[in-house]
């Protein structure tokens, strides 16, 4: 009868362990209850877009008490430009931030970002992504099954190259490593130099080896991937725009449940802000730092030059403004610079 009796007493003991609370330890959440997205993208950790997935996946970790994390893998590790959006849309990635230039294989209006001297300065470049032209893109993108969850900034290019460039008789036969869109060939083709598109991984080999005699980018890319280090000639020219759209694939994006979504898109908004303000400050750093660099010669283009240069490239905006309805192309008329 005793035997009995312990047997109903450790019987009931169990029970009650059952019951009791359980401690959680984020770190040990089953892969059921904790969500892991994966964030690819080409640059550096030390970029702008690099310290903003950063700061993103370290207060969404935070914010959702351990149960959301973004994995990142910067520098192309994990897929090259060319190959990420197509993961993006396969689903073997949740999160990518590509060059919106990168973005015109999908819907060539994206390249009204790439328009040479359209923007006067950021401002006008976040007041064409913020506005209706930003929603337009957003929803082309909805229809293509990706999710476009905010805007972020690189900043404007300068021109690197193995000889100077001032005139425009200076692009002659200038072999120059562009990202992959029809603006940027043709403003290449417009200014007589030959474009090469090539992804961001190729760029150091491909200059290294003079496959390419040049290229454009913005300062805290050259100077995070040290481009600037294998030319001989810097051009201050500021002539376009280079950032981002931060992108999740749609049917992975719904699937969330709605409180992992909020956390996500409220976190991503406070980011913006900072990534915009950090992206200004970082390339204005970085061109200081190339600038301080014995074996660059910096040449800012002169008004006069400056003039020359935009009466041939000016006009591409004449080749994306019209793909826009009516309404937007007097939208984008009053934000960008055309005179
Ligand atoms: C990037 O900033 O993501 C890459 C830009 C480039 O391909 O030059």
């Amino acid at each position: 009868m005793v035997r009995g009796l312990l047997v109903v007493l450790s019987l009931l003991l169990l029970g009650l362990q059952g019951c009791a609370p359980k401690a959680v330890d984020f770190e040990q959440t089953s892969p059921k209850e904790k969500i892991v997205l994966t964030f690819s993208h080409v640059v550096s950790d030390a970029s702008p877009k690099g310290r903003a997935a950063r700061l993103w996946a370290d207060l969404v970790y935070q914010r959702s008490g351990g149960r959301v994390e973004i994995k990142i893998y910067p520098n192309g590790t994990l897929y090259k430009d060319g190959e990420e959006l197509e993961a993006l849309k396969k689903g073997y990635v949740q999160i990518i931030a590509p060059a919106t230039s990168k973005l015109t294989s999908l819907d060539s209006r994206w390249g009204v970002f790439d328009l040479p001297f359209f923007f006067n300065d950021l401002e006008q470049v976040h007041q064409l992504a913020d506005g209706p032209v930003g929603e337009l893109l957003r929803k082309s993108m909805r229809e293509k099954g990706i999710e476009v969850l905010a805007y972020w900034d690189n900043g404007f290019k300068i021109l690197t190259a193995d000889r100077p460039l001032e005139n425009l008789k200076d692009f002659q036969g200038l072999k120059i490593r562009i990202m992959d869109s029809p603006i940027l060939k043709k403003q290449f083709l417009k200014l007589g130099a030959i474009p090469v598109p090539l992804s961001f991984n190729e760029v150091f080999e491909a200059l290294e080896n003079k496959k390419v005699n040049g290229g454009e980018n913005t300062p805290s890319n050259l100077y995070s991937k040290k481009f600037y280090q294998l030319q001989s000639y810097v051009t201050i020219s500021n002539h376009g725009y280079l950032g981002y759209a931060v992108l999740m694939n749609r049917d992975y994006f719904n699937s969330l449940d709605q409180e992992t979504r909020k956390i996500l898109l409220d976190t991503l908004k406070e980011v913006t802000a900072w990534q915009r303000k950090i992206a200004l400050e970082q390339n204005a750093a970085d061109l200081a730092r190339i600038r301080n660099d014995q074996n660059i010669k910096i040449h800012d283009l002169t008004p006069e030059e400056k003039e020359a240069w935009q009466a041939v490239l000016k006009p591409l905006a004449y080749e994306i403004i019209p793909l826009f309805p009516k309404n937007l192309q007097s939208e984008i008329l009053k934000i960008g610079n055309l005179n």
